[in-house]
């Protein structure tokens, strides 16, 4: 998928890159604005760290390389897992919305977050 996507995507001014979304290494801090994501939901596949560690990380990994005012939209399909990490995060985020969907006939949430620093 990875090579596919590179190649539909060769001669766009955006670039592929293969990575972790715990451990975001190639980022640089404060250098991203926006980031869309459909992390894994703890439903269909396991995590290597329980849920909620995972969803403290990647939103720590997240603050790093987001800049000032920078913007996540993350689709959850365990919300309560997901706010449990996002209070972890000690008033990091500002939740600028939240919207419940449905998505192949499963409850998810659409989650829109600013960073606060
Ligand atoms: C809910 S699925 C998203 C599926 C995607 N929206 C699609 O249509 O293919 C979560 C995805 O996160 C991937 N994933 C799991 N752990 C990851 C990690 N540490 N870093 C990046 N991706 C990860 C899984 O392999 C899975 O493809």
């Amino acid at each position: 998928m990875f090579e596919q996507l590179k190649k539909r995507l060769k001669n766009k001014k955006m670039r592929v890159m293969h990575g972790d979304a715990l451990s975001l290494d190639k980022i640089p801090d404060n250098s991203i604005s926006k980031i869309i994501t459909d992390p894994p939901w703890g439903i269909f596949q396991k995590t290597t760290l329980s849920l909620v560690d995972f969803y403290f990380k990647m939103l720590k990994e997240f603050l790093r390389v987001l800049k000032k005012n920078g913007m996540a939209v993350i689709l959850i399909g365990q919300p309560e897992i997901f706010e449990d990490a996002m209070e972890k995060c000690s008033g990091d985020w500002d939740v600028l919305g939240k919207y419940r969907i449905l998505v192949s006939g499963q409850k998810a949430v659409l989650y829109k977050l600013r960073v606060m620093h």
